[in-house]
């Protein structure tokens, strides 16, 4: 910041350099600036003028080269980073507050230097107690301390950290009050709170969000010598401690209750331990088949190793419980070495832990746990007096001090590994060992050791040496031909959709959820377990596209051991889920080199996929999930930029991917906050839709661009605009059936309308607004049911048309009042208007009047020509790409087929036609082309009554649905008449009756004067 203070100095400018600091203007957003930028911050025109200028010279000096990018530009990826801390971030962090209690008592008792070394001591106990668990001892006030784990480097047990922390704390506490006590000092109690959410921390490492007030309080209601935490830690912890419910409560500045626990001390389980119920198991059989074919061979004598490789969740341990529970009454011995990532620096530990578990541990008296030993040993026909010293070390199974070995360090090792191996080798001669080892990943180098020295000798015994590992493992050891790889693959559709019916049971969730859950999860058996429970707790609306608290911390953890090729993951989640090497760079603005080896890296973490040859390559982040966790952790500020960089290299870079997918850019605009550019690409991205007949996308899209100008102050460039997007808006609406917000939006904009102001103003295709926007509502009312207002609107447009002395918005005029007149009944009027259409036409107009005018004569009895017309219609047009109205067109022509006495022809047409609307949602015309279905059921040389009746039923029910009283006029009398003919007449008065009645206008019309008839006929 203080460089731009001089540089605004050196402007003569120094006045700015508050304001810009308060905006957060760096020399990074420097080049982005723009003359509107500057002007909404206040600086005045001859200022915005010096200032653009010299910022045109910081770009100098790399002429020819895209502009700054946001980040910096830097060619290495670790300046990335720096640059994105320097800025803050956000992340799930666990924080832990511990406090004296009544410290103000106990030191009012001391001397002031007693006092300072007491509450020292203690504080150095809790610092250690922190660092040693891998946190971050942020803040020391007084007598209180606060630590956070997940900060700078989250780890996928910040919670279990945290927690083990603050219990050693309190043990640690007692021992100095032990020591103290002797010395004649006070006691000193502790109370610490433990909680965990979501946290911004800037540069400096200050930390915003509710965590530390919350865990503060928390802590304030800790009984003194306990530890409390909040559900939230719980659920992160379950199954790892011993903890008591205590009760809800509120909290301070807190808004709801929050439920607390005490910790009493860790339970030695494991997460396993925890409540969790497994989930049936879901495919998987070729794998377990595989380790099944495999067992065999090594029961044989043949010994085998299998490493089951997968990204955290695939279901690595499943395959191996499967496959326990698969053996049996098979003579085996289980033997589970599992790597923890607590103690990954303790050598060893897998071995320590299961001798733990097989002798008993500190419950069992020592010398039972040395004879138990013994006797294994002998057993298996080894030398007990020997090996008993070299191995109850490594079993933590305690040895008198006279049997202890006085060997050299490395000797000792040496010897302890080769009695280790030799006590397995022989244990499998006696009874086939399964030995399942857990976590490689998180292997200590001594335990990596053995495990080189099996691998490569186990080949001669009945052993089967079970391995898990993430994809980031390298074995130490060599392949050999009795090595076997399971690289795990995630569920696919099917399996995915199975689980969350499984998981759900009776909650059915809908079939666009399963979709998502299987998309966001990327098909991990995890992932899906998670998403799907916080979807039945939170309903389908809150849920799917939450990440689980459960899954917070792991993904964060994931990300962070990525080092610098996270900053390329977090600018990745930006662009979106897919996208391609050369987009992604010029919106990084890294270097090729850091930037290739960057994405290899997240491909090797099972992050991205990788399609293509870099640097030709497209990315694709493997699942949702991982892609919202790297987005979640920038700064809301930081996304906003990265998104507009992503927009405009979209826009000024990549012409023909803008121009393919509009609404990406558009998405990045409203993301980065540029309302005008947002409404521009939403706009743009809805009529693309609209004319390419994706009519419920061009809805959604014209929505979103109405959205955002709202939030805009009016001005006359954006009421322009407006109008034409209100125009789209409406048409997409009315398109799709609905009619009544398809005539709101004409009405809306037409009262913005101006016909002064607004003249000028044309479509996208070049036609008049206010002429389009007149005959679109024109079809609207008539099939709302008000005849009378579609013709007042087809006949204004056709005289406002005149008036512009503009063709091509006369031609318009035309074709949609004979369209209007035909829906009244009009004939003469209608052809009129095509005469008049044709003689001014080009090619496309043409077309459009010669479909016109075939519909025309389908309706007149003239179905020779009819087909001629509308087949030569059809066959002009989809030459250009449209395909709208086909369905309406194609009706038309079932019927001249009818006529024609040519049956085979009306069904494909017919069929075709309802293939279309349900395919294009073309709903506007969907009750009449079943009505006419129906008509022509009755038509056929045999015809269907009841086939007739269940067409005019479903007719009647969407001209309703739509409230589309012209329509359900219509097939309310084709009903009448069928049951007239079956001699019901007083049902078909009771069904026509009310719906004529509902009219107020048009009686003239066709309809209505025929519908009145048959009333009277029925009466
Ligand atoms: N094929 C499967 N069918 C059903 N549930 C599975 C399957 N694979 C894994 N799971 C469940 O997914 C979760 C994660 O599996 P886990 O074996 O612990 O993964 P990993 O060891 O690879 O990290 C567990 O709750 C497990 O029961
Ligand atoms: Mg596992």
């Amino acid at each position: 910041m203080h460089q731009i203070a001089d540089w605004l100095e050196k402007l003569g400018m120094s006045e700015y350099a508050r304001l810009f600091a308060e905006n957060r203007i760096d020399f990074s957003v420097l080049p982005d600036l723009t003359d509107q930028d500057l002007e909404k911050l206040g600086v005045v025109l001859g200022d915005r003028r010096k200032m653009l200028r010299a910022i045109a010279n910081l770009d100098d000096k790399s002429p020819g080269v895209a502009p700054e990018p946001v980040l910096s530009s830097a060619q290495s990826t670790t300046a990335l980073t720096a640059a994105a801390k320097a800025v803050g971030e956000r992340r799930y962090l666990t924080v832990m507050f511990c406090d004296l209690v009544g410290s103000t008592s106990i030191s009012a008792q001391l001397d002031a230097e007693e006092w300072r070394d007491l509450v020292g001591a203690y504080l150095d106990a809790a610092s250690a107690a922190v660092t040693e668990m891998g946190g971050y001892v942020a803040k020391k006030l007084g007598d209180g301390l606060m630590a956070l784990f997940g900060y700078p480097v989250a780890q996928e047990n910040d919670a279990e950290r945290a927690a083990r922390a603050a219990l050693s704390i309190q043990r640690a506490l007692a021992e100095v009050n032990r020591k103290n006590a002797a010395a004649g000092k006070p006691a000193l109690n502790a109370r610490i709170g433990i909680e965990i959410g979501p946290v911004v921390i800037d540069a400096a490492g200050e930390i915003y969000g509710d965590p530390p007030n919350v865990s503060a309080r928390v802590q304030a209601l800790a009984e003194p010598g306990t530890v409390v935490v909040t559900a939230r830690v719980q659920r992160q912890i379950a199954g790892l401690f011993v903890a008591e419910e205590r009760g809800s409560h509120e909290l301070k500045g807190v808004p709801e209750p929050l439920t607390l626990y005490r910790l009493v001390r860790a339970s030695g389980g494991g997460r396993r331990a925890g409540q969790r119920h497994l989930t049936a198991l879901i495919g998987r059989e070729e794998e377990i088949a595989m380790l099944m074919r495999r067992w065999e061979r090594a029961r044989q004598g043949d010994g085998q190793l299998v490493l089951i490789v997968g990204e955290p969740g695939l279901g690595k341990s499943r395959l191996i419980e499967e496959f326990h529970a698969r053996l049996r009454e098979a003579a085996h011995t289980w033997v589970e070495w599992s790597c923890l990532q607590l103690l990954q620096n303790t050598p060893l530990h897998p071995i320590a832990e299961w001798g733990r578990q097989r002798f008993g541990g500190p419950d069992v008296p020592a010398e039972r746990q040395r004879a138990d030993l013994e006797n294994s040993l002998a057993q298996v026909k080894l030398d007990p007096a020997e090996n008993v010293p070299l191995l109850a070390p490594l079993l933590d199974i305690p040895l008198p001090k006279e049997r202890a070995l006085t060997l050299a360090p490395e000797e000792l090792r040496r010897r302890q590994l080769a009695a280790l191996t030799a006590w397995l080798m022989a244990g499998a001669r006696s009874q086939p060992i399964v030995l399942a080892l857990e976590d490689l990943h998180w292997a200590d180098p001594t335990t990596l050791e053995v495990l080189r020295g099996i691998a490569e000798r186990g080949a001669l015994v009945p052993l089967f040496v079970l391995a898990t590992a993430r994809p980031e493992f390298r074995a130490p050891w060599g392949m050999r031909s009795h090595h076997g790889t399971i690289s795990l693959a995630p569920l696919d559709r099917t399996q995915v959709r199975d689980m969350v019916a499984e998981l759900s049971a009776r909650h059915a969730l809908s079939k666009e959820v399963v979709e998502d859950v299987a998309v966001r999860t990327g098909g991990v058996p995890l992932f899906v377990e998670e998403v799907t429970r916080l979807l039945l707790e939170r309903g389908e609306q809150g849920g799917t596209q939450a990440i689980p608290p459960t899954l917070q911390q792991s993904l964060t953890a994931r990300l962070d051991r990525l080092g610098s090729a996270r900053e390329v993951a977090q600018i990745g989640a930006v662009v979106g889920r897919d996208f391609s090497y050369y987009l992604l760079r010029e919106i990084a603005g890294i270097g090729d080199a850091p930037l290739q080896s960057a994405l290899e890296k997240l491909a090797d973490a099972d992050i991205l996929l990788v399609q293509g040859l870099p640097p030709a390559s497209d990315y694709r982040f493997k699942h949702a999930l991982i892609q919202d966790a790297a987005y979640e952790n920038l700064l809301k500020s930081r996304r906003q930029a990265l998104h507009r960089r992503a927009g405009e290299v979209l826009r000024d870079q990549f012409a023909t991917a803008a121009a393919a997918e509009p609404e990406l850019l558009a998405h990045h605009f409203t993301q980065a906050g540029l309302t005008e550019a947002a409404i521009e690409w939403w706009g743009t991205a809805g009529q693309r839709s609209l004319a390419r007949s994706a009519l419920v996308e061009a809805g959604e899209q014209l929505k979103r661009a109405l959205d955002q100008i709202a939030t805009l102050p009016a001005t006359p460039a954006l009421r322009r605009e407006e109008i034409k997007l209100e125009v789209a808006f409406a048409n997409a609406l009315a398109l799709t059936g609905d009619l009544v917000g398809g005539k709101e939006h004409y009405d809306r904009a037409l009262a913005i309308y101006d016909p002064a102001e607004h003249r000028l103003l044309t479509t996208r295709s070049g036609r008049d607004v206010g002429v389009t926007l007149l005959s679109f509502r024109s079809s609207c009312v008539w099939q709302l049911g008000y005849p009378a207002a579609s013709r007042n609107d087809a006949e204004r447009a056709v005289k406002n048309a005149r008036e512009t002395g503009h063709p091509t918005t006369l031609m318009y005029a035309l074709n949609r009042a004979a369209i209007s007149y035909t829906f009244c009944g009009d004939y003469t009027a209608a052809h009129a208007q095509i005469d008049e259409l044709i003689a001014l036409a080009d090619e496309k107009g043409k077309a459009l009047g010669t479909l016109v005018r075939g519909r025309l004569f389908s309706l007149t009895g003239n179905a020779a020509d009819a087909v001629r017309a509308i087949t030569s219609g059809i066959t002009s047009l989809r030459s250009t790409g449209a395909t709208l109205y086909e369905p309406w067109h194609l009706w038309h022509l079932a019927m001249a087929y009818t006529e024609l006495g040519q049956p085979e022809d009306a069904r494909r047409c017919l069929d075709d036609a309802i293939e279309k609307v349900a395919r294009s949602n073309e709903k506007w015309c969907e009750a009449e082309v079943h009505r006419i279905a129906g008509e022509i059921a009755l038509k056929s040389p045999q015809p269907e009554a009841a086939k007739a009746e269940t067409y005019f039923e479903r007719a009647l029910s969407i001209a309703r649905q739509q409230q589309a009283k012209s329509w359900e006029l219509r097939a309310a009398m084709s009903m009448a008449r069928l049951w007239r003919s079956q001699g019901k007449s007083q049902q078909a008065r009771e069904l026509l009756a009310p719906v004529y009645t509902w009219f107020t206008e048009g009686f003239d019309t066709l309809d209505l004067k025929e519908a009145n008839a048959l009333l009277a006929e029925l009466a």
